[in-house]
This record gives C-alpha cells, structure tokens and sequence, in this order.
C-alpha cells in the first residue's frame, strides 16, 4: 500500500538509514506506478490447480483481497474457512457464490467468527479449529488495517491496533493452529505482508508505541506491524524443522484498490478511486497469496533459510517472484528480539513451537 506522501519524518535517524528509506519509498512509488507493466506476463485470475483434499483458512475474507483468495481457492475445489469478524457477510456471501454455481457442484466452503482486536477471540477460534481434528494445509493470514490518518487506538488487550490486528494475532493464530498444520503436512502458511515494510523498522523497546519517543502516525504504526510480520516469520520458520514440513511465506500483493482506504478524507478516497489505471483490482492483488499458496516449489524457497547464513524468510512480490525483503528485516538479531517479545505479548512461553510440535498442551497467559 502506497497511500501516504514520502515526507521526511524522523523515522531515518531513529532505526532506518536515510538510504534505506529513500530506497524504500522509491520501491512504493515505482510498485503504484509500475505494478502493471511489471506483471503484464502474470494471467488474471492466476490459473490454480485442483485443489480437492485441501483445508484452507483465509483470514479477513469479507472483503478485498482475502474475499478474492477465498473464493478461488473454494471454487478450485479446497475446502475453505472463512475466518471473520462479520459472520452475517461471509454468509452472504456464500450463498451468492452458492446461487452463481447451480451446474458446478456446491463450494465447499463454511464461516467461523475471527475478531483480531481480541486476543480471547484467537484462542477461542484455534480451540475450536483444533479440535476438528482436521489436517490443516494452508493458513492464510490475509486481514490486515491501515487507519489512514487515525489517532493512535489500542486493543482491549492493551496493544496498538495495527501492531495487534497486522501482527500480534495472527502470530498468535499461527502457533496456535500449529497442531493442525502438523497434521496437514506438507502445508503454508501465508502471511499478506507489504512492500510498505521497506519504509518500516521495530523499535524492540516499544513495540506498542506508548513511549512517545516516536510520533505515533498510521504509516508508522502499519509498516513496523508488517516489518514485525516479517521478522517473527523468519524465526518461526527457523524454529520449525525440516521434518514438520510447513513453510512459511510472507507475500506483497501490490498496491490494490479495496476497503482499506475506507478511512482515508472523502476527498482522497475518490483520487484513490480514480486511479484504477494504476492500482490493481482485488483479484490482481490476490495472485501472490494464491501463487505462495500452490506452487510446487514455495517449500525449496523456504528450506533457504534453514542455512543459518539466510536469515530472513521467503517472500514473494505483487508479480510472484521471489524479492529480497528490506535491509532491516535481514537483522537477525532485531528478528530473535521481536520474536520473543511477540510471544511475551501474546501469552506464550518460549519453547511453544517444541511443545506443540511434540504434541504437548500449552497455556496462554493472556
Ligand atoms: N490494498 C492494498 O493496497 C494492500 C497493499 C499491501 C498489503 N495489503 C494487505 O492486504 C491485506 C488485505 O487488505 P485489503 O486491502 O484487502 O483490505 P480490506 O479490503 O480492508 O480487507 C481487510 C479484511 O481484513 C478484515 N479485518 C480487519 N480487521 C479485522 C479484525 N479485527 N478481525 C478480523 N478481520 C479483520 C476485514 O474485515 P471486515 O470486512 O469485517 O472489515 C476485511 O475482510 C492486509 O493485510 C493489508 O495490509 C493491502
């Protein structure tokens, strides 16, 4: 997403060097300005293969991309979730789907309620999932906001709500489903990141933005959310052995025109509106998730990083080719740092990974 203007902030001298965020902010203007012609090569709708035998969850499917994601993946024949806050949506939306395929055989798609300003609510939804005793391939972690100009706004838990919904969540959600991956084996889990991660660090002292050191603003709170995304996905996917067999992949989809700049000034929103020569529509920005999420070769990419000298995870671009994530999020350490507060803050012990993949029960202390 690339909604903001590049103003110069303070955000260079605090965590990013002047090169790095002038290099990430060229990335964003030439991603809007160049997505297109970029991947002209790429079909729409991404053709998938059969999918039969497949158990998905797509997190925020109601809208935009993950409505896009859900429904191909459903009508290429996978068993779909629908992991949303609005239930009366999804259902909706079903039943349109249902209505348009009276000669193609029903979708085999259901709805479960996901609120991920709640902590409670991700516990109760692994809970429930878990204890279908399904296998479980591929999770897709799609729901995401960017309160575009927004004061800054926290969770019932206490967390900044881009920090919570973007990253501590699903975080939270991906371990705690791992018990079901494990049964899904070989299976992904899928993590709708940003190119707007290059203008972003995380600052491991105050993950929740309360210190005041930085001025809080939307931009800010959303591109460290998805630097966090990432780094917490390189050191899950170092924690996970070659033998569980679940990758981790974290995609950008582009800059795309959905719901997310419903809180953008009335005025913008129709610029934004206006651009759609530019911008691509939901089923274009859906290609890198459908892509990480099928092709054969993902797990090659991510048994990368099992060599300890590669120390970030595989990550794929709006154009389904695999990109070097920024500088910042190459930093090992920051990554070790942010892992172990992610789980801090979401209630976590450090062995969780060992003890779930052993079969061991663990608690959440939230
Ligand atoms: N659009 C872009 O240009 C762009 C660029 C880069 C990355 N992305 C990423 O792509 C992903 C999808 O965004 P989008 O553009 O498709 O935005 P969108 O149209 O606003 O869709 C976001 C989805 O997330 C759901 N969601 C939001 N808060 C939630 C919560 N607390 N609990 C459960 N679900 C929640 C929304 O549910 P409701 O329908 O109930 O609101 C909606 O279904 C996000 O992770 C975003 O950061 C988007």
């Amino acid at each position: 997403m690339a909604s903001s203007s590049p103003t110069l902030s303070s955000e260079q001298d605090k965590g990013l060097g002047w090169m790095e965020w002038f290099r990430g902010w060229f990335h964003l203007i030439h991603e809007v300005l160049f997505q297109r012609i970029t991947a002209r090569n790429l079909q729409n709708p991404l053709p998938l293969p059969p999918l039969n035998g497949v158990t998905c969850i797509v997190t925020g499917s109601t809208n935009g991309i993950g409505l896009e994601i859900a429904r191909q993946l459903a009508e290429s024949g996978a068993c779909v979730t629908m992991a949303v806050r609005n239930l009366t949506a999804a259902h909706e939306l079903i039943q349109n789907w249902q209505n348009h395929r009276s000669n193609t055989g029903r979708l085999n798609i259901d709805v479960m309620e996901l609120n991920l300003l709640s902590l409670e609510s991700v516990v109760r939804f692994s809970e429930a999932w878990n204890s279908l005793s399904k296998p479980l391939h591929l999770l897709i972690n799609n729901a995401g906001i960017f309160s575009i100009g927004e004061p800054q706004r926290f969770s019932k838990d206490g967390y900044e709500t881009h920090m919570q919904v973007n990253h501590l969540a699903s975080a939270l959600l991906s371990i705690l489903l791992l018990p079901s991956l494990k049964r899904g084996a070989p299976c992904r889990i899928i993590n709708v990141n940003s190119t707007m991660h290059l203008i972003g660090f995380v600052d491991t002292n105050d993950m929740n933005f309360i210190s005041g050191k930085r001025k809080f603003t939307s931009s800010k709170a959303y591109s460290s959310s998805k630097v966090a995304q990432l780094m917490f996905s390189s050191i899950l996917q170092k924690r996970l052995p070659v033998e569980a067999g679940i990758s981790v992949v974290c995609v950008a989809p582009g800059s795309v025109r959905t719901n997310v700049a419903r809180d953008l000034p009335r005025i913008v929103q129709v610029a934004y509106h206006l651009i759609p020569l530019f911008l691509f529509n939901a089923q274009e920005g859906s290609r890198s998730a459908l892509y990480a999420a099928t092709d054969p070769d993902i797990p090659k990419y991510c048994g990368k990083l099992k060599a300890d000298e590669w120390p970030v995870c595989a990550y794929f671009s709006y154009h389904c080719r695999p990109m070097s994530p920024s500088k910042e999020a190459h930093n090992i350490s920051t990554s070790q740092i942010v892992w172990e507060k992610t789980l801090n803050m979401i209630g976590l012990p450090s062995d969780v990974v060992e003890k779930l993949l052993e079969g061991k029960e663990i608690q959440c202390r939230l």
